[in-house]
């Protein structure tokens, strides 16, 4: 017989803090930071009406208190010091908005040693040291909830973990860093150059810190990481993600992917296989039609795959001030409706109680099976028929082939759409390509992925 494994534990303290104001300490003022303060004094009263009781900012750890105090104006005590913000005795719930992994897993540790729960965006801090921090909540039956660290305004984490917890999930694909594609948007239709687009997008306070991080990819691996271990029950295995970003993407093949009806973003991709999971972060072609293709400038959409629900998809902003700060609220709300609740209730941080995670691993590149777009540079147009030939012969299945619409100073350029094959046998055929009389330059690869149910 089934037996709940709360009725075995001790009778629950009901504190009096259920019905008391909420405590908030955060450590960061600035543009998440600076966002939930607004969001949380504009929607006070809305927002103790959904959570029971009120949501008071107690104290902020700011590096420049000036500018901190013109923010916050009185009534909010201020400390250059995060950790008395993360230990102090009057904080119930420390919000950490102020990024990266050194310091910030001490504040975190700290607050939950503490025992307090903490609400954070920081998706860096989680994807590297998730696994010490969770386990360390668990230790003190704390929440630690991250609603705003992944594909901010978008209830993501909450749709993996509580909406679709009937499923079995299959895959989940997104674009999920903001900043990266409000640069392929603003490239593409007003025809900026990278540099530019990425300055816009820093000013606008999308970018992160180290705009490496968006660029590259790394940021949208951090969240890939949250989302494959919520949509799978496995552990955050980010150092395992194939990871690469749009510095490497040149501005012919945005062209040849939209002369082919592609369009080019930056997608997020985990899929179950039979050996494990697909972990992987890179430009891909969507179908131009696709809903995917029309998400533009900063916005960011994920796409799930279940088994009984189908296909979902989700859509909204992917970086700002106030949109990041919309789940950061929310996620307050969940820890007041919470509080005082035994831990053995709660939503388990990655979805799964931790007893039952799965350690699926992640399969290495070349087992990753998807079509794929190839841009062969050839020294005259009648070559074209010698590519697919090479490729056939390596038993690449070529679904089509095309010569690119001429360019001012450039030579021809043959362009192919496979279908699915495994990236280690295409990877032999396109060296062998490479080596071929016919090929005139390096040959582009990239791929194709239809996301379809
Ligand atoms: N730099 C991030 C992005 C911010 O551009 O998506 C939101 O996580």
């Amino acid at each position: 017989m089934y037996r709940d494994p709360v009725e075995s534990l001790e009778p629950l303290h009901h504190r009096p803090a259920a019905i008391r104001t909420l405590r908030v300490g955060m450590i960061g003022i600035g543009t998440v930071g600076s966002g939930t303060f607004r969001v949380l004094v504009r929607n006070r009263a809305d927002i103790a009406a959904r959570a029971g009781r009120s949501i008071e900012l107690v104290i902020v750890a700011a590096r420049n208190l000036q500018r901190a105090a013109g923010i916050l104006g009185e009534g909010v005590a201020l400390t250059a010091d995060a950790m008395q913000v993360a230990t102090h005795p009057d904080v119930d719930v420390v919000v950490e908005v102020a990024g990266g992994t050194g310091p910030a897993r001490d504040w975190v540790l700290a607050a939950i040693a503490h025992g307090k729960h903490v609400v954070t965006a920081n998706k860096a801090l989680l994807a590297v040291h998730g696994a010490e921090v969770f386990a360390a909540a668990r230790e003190k039956g704390v929440i630690v909830a991250y609603e705003g660290a992944v594909a901010v305004s978008i209830p993501i984490i909450k749709a993996l973990r509580e909406g679709l917890a009937a499923n079995r999930i299959e895959w989940v694909a997104g674009i999920i860093n903001g900043t990266t594609n409000f640069i392929l948007s603003k490239m593409r239709d007003e025809g900026l150059d990278f540099a530019a687009a990425l300055a816009q997008a820093q000013a606008l306070g999308y970018a992160e810190a180290d705009p490496t991080f968006d660029i590259e990819g790394i940021d949208a691996a951090h969240k890939l990481t949250l989302l494959a271990a919520n949509a799978f029950g496995m552990p955050l295995r980010f150092a395992d993600a194939q990871v690469e970003g749009i510095t490497a993407l040149q501005g012919v093949d945005v062209a040849c992917a939209e002369q082919l009806g592609y369009r080019i973003k930056l997608l997020g991709v985990a899929r179950r296989q039979a050996a494990g999971v697909e972990l992987r972060v890179q430009p891909v072609l969507v179908p131009v039609t696709h809903l995917m293709a029309q998400v533009n400038g900063s916005m960011n959409a994920v796409m799930v795959k279940s088994d009984a629900a189908g296909l979902t998809m989700y859509y909204g902003a992917g970086a700002g001030s106030e949109q990041t700060a919309s789940a950061v609220i929310a996620d307050l709300v969940d820890v007041a409706r919470l509080d005082g609740v035994h831990a053995a209730r709660h939503v388990p941080h990655l979805g799964v109680h931790a007893h039952a995670t799965n350690a699926l691993a992640v399969v290495p590149r070349a087992a990753v099976h998807t079509s794929h777009y190839l841009r062969v540079p050839v020294h005259a147009v009648g070559q074209i028929q010698a590519v697919a030939a090479c490729l056939a012969e390596r038993k690449v299945p070529v679904r089509q082939v095309a010569l690119a619409a001429e360019r001012p100073g450039a030579g021809p350029q043959v362009l192919v759409l496979t279908g699915p094959v495994e990236q280690g046998a295409l990877d032999l055929a396109v060296h062998a390509l490479q080596a071929r009389a016919e090929v005139a330059g390096a040959v582009a690869m990239l791929r194709v992925e239809s996301l379809e149910g």
